[in-house]
């Protein structure tokens, strides 16, 4: 692994481009302003991510506020808002992503002061355009929005909303019903993950690099995540005030198919591959997530024998976190307490991680192995390895 001091500039080729260690700031972002799945049953999606995940009803638009095509559901947890869109037009760019990919990230939004400005500086340093600034506006004010395309059909869409009160953005209702499971306590998004096909790490790492402005936190090779049959590459890029983190990973040779590979043959193609939640007690959030019936990666009881030996003395009783299964990983600056869900899906793509920071800024590397090798478990029952 090679950590880098965001406050060194270094660079290096990339297809002779440079990619800089050192964020830029022409795209300030103040973090991520909302998720959104296209799925093949918004509503049925809607009630999973509450009962399951805990997230409570915020906004919705669909045929009963004028849109004849689709509906949207939106979802809050503290700061992170999930919207979850549905198409009734079997011809329509959702019916079209659903087919191709199944339930699957489309966008991530991320929150600016300035939706033109980061339209004008992505696109002007070779972003391909997805929604020319746009501005929306209802009795709560205005919205501005303007997008452009990621990896694979994934897009990023520019939000601005400092002239705007409303509960979400317009053309959407207040969502109200009697239903309200509590919250499991996830707080923030932390990190989201994309999955590039063989060979695209460097390039998508450059575009986040030359055209968002970010910079390359942390690399691992295929010597930090191997384990008996399989690998991957991954290079963690951040914005400038490290809210935004985007892990972008590529399969890497093994000895048997990787878990990168399972998911580009499913997802068809490049995708998030998963939503790192943050939540301040893992205990509880994964406790309560698992009577509700989310399943975790199982963690063989033995992994928990050498746990003391690798980080030392944390907080947490060992024995529940053994119960529940949760991870525990230390770098220089602290420690951190993870865990991955299965697939949110039948297709084996899209998951979440469920992570607590205690000062470490990492990744989980420690655990790498572990999980890698419980992915590969299911792999097995899968007949995907
Ligand atoms: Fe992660």
């Amino acid at each position: 692994m090679e950590t880098k001091d965001l406050t060194n500039i270094a660079n290096y080729d990339y297809s002779g481009q440079k990619v800089f260690d050192k964020a830029e700031d022409f795209l300030p972002i103040n973090g991520t302003d909302y998720v959104e799945l296209y799925v093949g049953n918004a509503k049925q999606a809607a009630h999973y991510y509450k009962t399951a995940f805990g997230f409570q009803e915020l906004a919705y638009a669909g045929l009963e506020t004028g849109l004849k095509d689709r509906s949207s559901y939106v979802l809050v947890q503290d700061k992170i808002r999930l919207v979850l869109t549905t198409s009734f037009d079997p011809e329509s760019e959702i019916s079209h992503h659903v087919r191709r990919h199944g339930d699957g990230v489309k966008v991530i939004a991320l929150w600016v002061d300035d939706a033109r400005s980061a339209f004008e500086e992505t696109t002007k340093r070779g972003a391909k355009p997805y929604m020319e600034p746009f501005v929306t506006t209802d009795e709560h004010g205005e919205i501005v929005r303007s997008g452009i395309h990621t990896y694979g059909e994934t897009v990023h869409i520019f939000v601005e909303r400092k002239n705007y009160k409303g509960t979400f953005m317009p053309g959407f209702v207040e969502w109200k019903t009697e239903y309200h499971p509590i919250p499991t306590g996830l707080k923030y998004i932390d990190h989201m993950v994309g999955n590039v096909e063989l060979g695209g790490m460097n390039k998508w790492a450059g575009f986040y690099a030359n055209v968002m402005g970010f910079a390359n936190l942390v690399t691992f090779d295929d010597k930090d995540i191997s384990t008996e049959y399989t690998a991957l590459m991954s290079k963690v890029m951040s914005n400038g005030n490290g809210r935004i983190k985007f892990p972008i990973n590529e399969p890497a040779m093994g000895k048997k198919k990787s878990q990168i590979e399972e998911y580009i043959d499913f997802y068809r193609g490049p995708g998030c591959q998963h939503i790192a939640v943050a939540t301040d007690d893992i205990v509880f959030t994964i406790s309560e997530m698992r009577k509700r019936g989310v399943d975790f990666l199982y963690v063989p009881g033995s992994y928990y024998d050498t746990v003391r030996e690798r980080v030392g003395i944390i907080e947490e009783d060992l024995d529940e976190l053994k119960k529940w299964g949760i991870m525990v990983d230390r770098d220089e600056d602290g420690y951190l307490l993870q865990i991955f869900t299965k697939p949110v899906e039948d297709r084996p793509t899209l998951f979440f991680e469920i992570i607590q920071r205690k000062g470490a800024k990492s990744f989980g590397k420690g655990n790498f192995k572990a999980l890698f090798e419980s992915i590969e478990e299911e792999q097995r029952k899968r007949g995907t390895l």
